[in-house]
């Protein structure tokens, strides 16, 4: 278990997961870059969701775009309510968060602080070339509303009857006050939500089922259940628009901290997009012979915020012979390389029985081969990147067709012949 973020937050960046933005420029604070085998991995904890949400009937999916007019951020609530209190120092003037706990500077411990004042998280942008009032616009702070606005759209593109759902992925934005703790808090951040539209009646009854439902995604893609609580909102704690909400916490190394959130919305989006549109969004439930303003129950995880429980849960230090092996034990599905074909050396021969191999495994795996250095450090490397397994071509496996299958979480070694290979690695990948 991590007791801070530190180990892997360098290994993220020496072995090309995550890297800090802008960084040849000193950095951008809570803004990250994703490498290769972040990107990789990324892809895959999206699919994962992705599948999990929209692989059944009654959900479809959307990609809305994150600017969008202004005046949805009115309805929403978020123009007059989406603020956080900000308070500075008038020794230091350190400028910070309002917490009920902190009542004194964090940075230098002086009283002198300023009356809190309302801050909006919404960064504002200007749509054409005259920065005006007219013309500004909002990044959006959350996904969701892009799927209010387009609730009828879809519903009648898609002939979906009540309940149905609609789920989107895509990026976030919040000019965050206090910001930190790696990806757990970005200004720019990636969101998947999923909005599921109800008879007011059954609200309740679908509330329970996804938080079933999340739970049981959340175990599967590999956080462990002692790490996961659910806290429920209290009515002071509870959003402008949700009637009841819980949130999935997780253990990170800083302590639990809200992972994914479910919410009971009411009617309250689609009511105020009526308004302020001025357009009917009312469902008419043929088989209830009933018109009405379906009642929202929403999941909603942060993208980065998952990656980083998965990422804490994998890590794993081990003492091996004096050494300590670092190993990421990242679920097969979704680590960014699943094999790694090495050949124990650069002579030609190998070279080639490795590429063969290689290339036919690429059609069912994510592959990588790797010839440099020794075949020690060529192991530590995948251990650290969370590769599930190493194939060695050693020189006797040009005599009698066979490699070396290590697993990286034994480290126990296989030997079996090369036709045997593919369903070997089947039997192991798949489960
Ligand atoms: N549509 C509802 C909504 O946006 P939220 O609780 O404000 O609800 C949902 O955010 C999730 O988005 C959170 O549970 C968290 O995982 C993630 N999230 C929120 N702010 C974030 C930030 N600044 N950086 C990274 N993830 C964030």
């Amino acid at each position: 278990m991590l007791k801070d973020l530190s180990p892997l937050v360098s290994l993220c960046k020496r072995r090309g997961y995550i890297f800090p933005s802008s960084e040849i420029y000193g950095g951008l604070a809570a803004c990250w870059d994703y490498g290769p085998l972040g990107v990789q991995f990324k892809m895959n904890v999206k699919q994962c969701w992705w599948k999990e949400m929209t692989h059944r009937q009654d959900i479809v999916g959307l990609d809305s775009s994150i600017l969008m007019h202004p005046k949805v951020w009115k309805a929403s609530g978020h123009v007059d309510e989406f603020s956080d209190p900000l308070v500075d120092c008038r020794d230091c003037r350190f400028r910070f968060r309002l917490e009920e706990k902190i009542k004194t500077c964090p940075h230098c411990g002086s009283k002198n602080l300023t009356e809190p004042r309302e801050f909006n998280l919404m960064f504002k942008t200007h749509a054409g070339p005259v920065e005006e009032e007219a013309s500004q616009v909002y990044l959006r702070p959350e996904t969701a509303q892009g799927i209010y606005v387009n609730f009828l759209n879809v519903q009648s593109s898609m002939r979906k009857k009540i309940p149905f759902g609609i789920a989107q992925i895509g990026k976030a934005f919040r000019n965050e006050i206090t910001v930190g703790n790696f990806i757990f808090r970005c200004r720019e951040f990636g969101q998947m939500e999923m909005q599921y539209f109800v008879h007011p009646e059954k609200a309740s009854e679908f509330f329970e089922y996804w938080k079933e439902q999340r739970k049981k995604f959340l175990l599967d893609v590999g956080l462990p259940e002692k790490s996961l609580r659910v806290h429920e909102h209290g009515k002071n704690e509870l959003a402008h628009y949700a009637h009841k909400a819980v949130d999935f916490e997780f253990l990170f190394p800083m302590g639990w901290k809200e992972l994914e959130g479910i919410h009971h919305r009411g009617d309250f989006d689609l009511k105020q997009h009526q308004k302020w549109s001025g357009k009917k969004l009312s469902y008419f439930d043929a088989d209830r012979g009933e018109t009405y303003l379906p009642y929202v129950i929403e999941t909603s995880i942060g993208l980065d915020r998952l990656i980083l429980s998965l990422l804490c849960s994998a890590y794993r230090e081990e003492k091996v012979k004096e050494e300590t092996r670092v190993l990421l034990a990242l679920n097969f599905r979704l680590a960014p390389i699943q094999v790694a074909v090495l050949p124990l050396s650069k002579k030609s021969q190998l070279k080639e029985l490795a590429e063969k191999i290689s290339g036919s495994l690429m059609k069912k795996w994510r592959v990588e081969q790797d010839e440099s250095g020794s075949i020690g450090k060529r192991y530590r490397r995948q251990d650290e990147i969370g590769t599930p397994f190493c194939v060695t071509i050693d020189f006797d496996s040009l005599e009698d067709n066979k490699v070396t299958v290590r697993h990286r979480d034994t480290m126990r070694q296989d030997r079996l012949s090369v036709n045997h290979l593919e369903k070997y690695l089947i039997d192991r990948l798949s489960t």
